[in-house]
């Protein structure tokens, strides 16, 4: 046997420890484990009954990821699960922590199932790009109902204890604070006294659906996940082989499985989850211990700073948050309280849980001095430089030596911004999201000079405040906004060129974004763009084409969703806006008076543009360094801008299509605009040398 697997007797109970860290992964060496003490199980004539149990932090968290799209290995884990249902004895799993996907398979094989208290199960195959492979299309719902299993499977949720109680996942919930070992054995002990033997779940009847059912089952799903075909394909697995023998049932499932293993979908789905793990995993900070922080500053209550507020908060820190004036504070306080309520209503937060943060952890005030204990101070007062050196100024004055001075700027200068302090190593920009209670992002941008410890710090904040933290480099934009600009601007070509903002923003959606561009600057407010446009006009290339349409909207007052009108008209009758001919008019008198002849775009001429533009920045930003990597790049644009997981990001949707091609393309695009369509040097040497864009995650 493997060290993977223990197997023990004590008395008449066989333990069956699984210990394969960090969160037992069933790969190849596992799953040998397992049968192998199953055999042990069925040849120990002492053994009435086995307990199978997980060591360290949790149950199996599912099949090891690492094995997907390499020659699978036996033994496979459909038919150990099959081996483990099959045996004579009973067998009772324990469930601690989450046992998600092949781990919930694995213990629906078991004939009785009991939760450790907070336990969570899932099968979150679907997220993954590919269907519950071992079992869980056909044991789950005969266990817990067709409709109920549909929606676990193509949900990918987690399910509580309780709610996995009450559909009959879970036998029983152990009482609070005993062992995996210690509740199995209990339990066991119970059953053996009943004279409990093997349950099967493969013997259960299957549940039918009504046809009606399933096709509003159907249409859901094709509207909540437009453009993906695992939850569909889950369905069918689920549905089809409800109408089978068991056997032939899970025949069915693998060849769906197998289908969906090979496809493009899994392989950009699987990227992405081992991607957000990896921007972390940074060498330059290999060994370096964090500062301690408790304690974080937030200046100023606005947009941006109330959210950071409540997302620490909510991630159990203590904030005080300073404004420029004591009605400004009490603002601040109001919507920080008001943001809070909320995620009680989402049921994020309980009540009381709530009013103990406003009274113990949060506190806003117009005095720096309340910040002398701070570990981490994050600013977010207007952008403006002159306003944010006195508040550097004032934080340098009053903070404690040590602690980590943060920017949540946009676009200014941050080196700029640390020289304004007498300790720039402890300063960085930690660039959030909007809504930041909300949104997973997190740029951490590293000016040189910064401390190592400062940097470790900002992710280990990010980490606290359950982010995806991403390193960028100092440049106009950093990483998501400077890609963005790029990729707008080729929006803003093809609508001049011809096509209208509207069949811009369908084919964008097309391609899997939730929003297209111009409908996302509805929402932002078009005053930001035009704010844009003015602080980057001294610096600009009089190559650079940049559209007049936009301030002609802005003069008229146009500024987006929040003024009723901005590339689309909102109203009653339209709440998620109507193309606009007046627009659409402005735009025709700006191609008139350029002389330009508009020509009509498919979706297709319009995508191929617009990604051209992102991969081709995108190349640069991590040429540059600006970027560490390739996937840095994709898990901004995944998190940050609605890029389609499904697609893996710009850089690994790149690299399926073949790099040749895309700088192919950019070279014909460069006969329409030589300036804008320039290759990004990475991108003509990757595509020179037959490498891609993953050659370079490596390591
Ligand atoms: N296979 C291989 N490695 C895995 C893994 C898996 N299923 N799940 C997690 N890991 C790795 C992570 O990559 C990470 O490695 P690293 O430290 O080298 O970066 C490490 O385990 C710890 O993971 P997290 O950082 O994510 O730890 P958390 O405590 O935050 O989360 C978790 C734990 C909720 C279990 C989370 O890891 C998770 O959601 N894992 C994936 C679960 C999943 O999707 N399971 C289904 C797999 S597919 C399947 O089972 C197919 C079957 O139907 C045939
Ligand atoms: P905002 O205008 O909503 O809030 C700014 C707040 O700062 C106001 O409440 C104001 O009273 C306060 N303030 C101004 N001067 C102050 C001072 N001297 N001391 C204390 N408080 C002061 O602006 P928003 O949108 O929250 O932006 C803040 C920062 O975050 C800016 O640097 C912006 O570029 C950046 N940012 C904004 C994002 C967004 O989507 N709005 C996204 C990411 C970053």
């Amino acid at each position: 046997m493997t060290a993977l697997v223990r197997y023990s007797r004590d008395g008449e109970i066989a333990e069956i420890c699984l210990d394969n860290p960090p969160v037992n992964a069933l790969g190849v060496d596992l799953r040998a484990g397992i049968l192998d003490a199953l055999e042990k199980f069925t040849a120990d004539d002492g053994a009435r009954m086995a307990v199978l149990y997980a060591a360290g932090r949790t149950f199996v968290a599912g099949a090891d990821i690492r094995e997907f799209g390499k020659p699978p290995k036996e033994p496979f884990l459909p038919d150990l699960v099959n081996a483990l249902e099959a045996l004579e004895k009973p067998i009772l799993c324990v469930l601690h922590g989450t046992a998600l996907g092949g781990g919930l398979e694995l213990a629906l094989g078991a004939h009785y199932r009991l939760g450790l208290p907070g336990v969570k199960v899932g099968l979150p195959e679907t997220g993954l790009g590919i269907l519950p492979g071992a079992g869980g299309t056909q044991r789950l719902p005969r266990l817990a109902g067709m409709e109920p299993a549909l929606d676990i499977m193509t949900s990918a949720r987690q399910v509580g204890a309780q709610e996995a109680l009450s559909l009959g996942l879970l036998d029983a919930l152990a009482e609070d604070g005993s062992t995996p070992l210690e509740a199995g054995r209990a339990m066991a002990m119970r059953l053996i006294a009943e004279g409990a033997g093997p349950r099967r779940i493969s013997d259960l009847p299957a549940p039918a659906i009504t046809p009606d059912k399933l096709n509003e089952i159907r249409a859901q799903i094709r509207k909540r996940f437009p453009g993906q075909i695992a939850q569909l394909t889950a369905i069918d697995a689920a549905v089809e082989g409800a109408a089978l023998p068991f056997h032939e049932g899970m025949k069915h499932e693998r060849k769906l499985f197998q289908a969906l293993m090979d496809s493009p979908q899994r392989a950009a789905l699987i990227h992405a989850f081992f991607a957000e793990r990896k921007v972390a995993q940074l060498p330059e900070l290999k060994g370096i211990t964090p500062r301690s922080f408790e304690k974080i500053g937030v200046i100023g209550g606005g947009r941006m700073g109330g959210g950071i507020a409540v997302s620490a908060l909510l991630a159990g820190l203590d904030v005080t948050l300073i404004e420029r004036d004591p009605g400004a504070a009490e603002a601040a306080r109001e919507g920080v309280a008001a943001t809070l309520a909320e995620s009680v209503k989402r049921g994020k937060l309980s009540d009381e849980r709530r009013a103990e943060i406003l009274a113990q952890k949060f506190r806003s005030a117009t005095d720096y001095a309340v910040l002398a204990e701070s570990d981490v101070v994050i600013e977010a007062v207007f952008e403006d430089m002159g306003i944010k050196r006195e508040v550097f100024e004032a934080l340098d004055r009053n903070c404690k030596p040590g602690a980590v001075l943060a920017t949540n700027t946009s676009y200014l200068d941050i080196p700029q911004i640390a020289a304004i302090t007498t300790r720039p190593a402890d300063v960085i920009g930690l660039h959030f999201f909007s809504p930041a209670h909300v949104m997973r992002l997190l740029e951490i941008v590293v000016p040189e000079g910064a401390a190592p410890e400062v940097v470790a710090t900002g992710f280990a904040l990010g980490k606290r405040l359950r982010k995806v933290s991403v390193r960028a480099g100092v440049c106009d934009g950093f990483i998501g906004n400077r890609i963005l600009q790029v990729y707008r601007a080729a929006a803003d070509h093809i609508v001049l060129a011809g096509a209208s903002p509207y069949e811009v923003d369908r084919a964008v959606v097309g391609f899997g974004f939730p929003m297209g561009p111009y409908a996302v600057q509805d929402l932002a407010g078009l005053d930001i763009g035009f704010m844009t446009r003015q602080r980057k006009a001294p610096n600009r290339d009089p190559r650079e084409f940049v559209p007049l349409w936009g301030d002609v909207m802005h003069a008229r007052g146009w500024h987006g969703r929040k003024t009723g009108q901005g590339y689309y008209s909102y109203g009653p009758e339209h709440p998620r806006g109507a193309p606009s001919p007046e627009v659409e008019a402005i735009i025709a008198a700006e191609r008139a008076e350029r002389g330009i002849q508009p020509r009509s775009f498919t979706p297709d001429e319009i995508v191929s543009r617009y990604m051209a533009a992102m991969v081709n920045e995108s190349a640069r930003v991590v040429g540059e360094g600006i970027a560490a990597r390739p996937l840095d790049v994709d898990v901004t644009l995944l998190h940050g801008y609605g890029f389609p997981r499904w697609r893996g990001g710009p850089m690994h949707w790149a690299d399926t299509q073949g790099l040749s091609e895309i700088l192919r393309q950019i070279e014909s695009f460069q006969r329409e605009d030589a300036y804008f369509w320039q290759p990004a040097p990475l991108l003509q040497e990757l595509a020179a040398n037959g490498r891609d864009f993953s050659s370079l995650n490596k390591g």
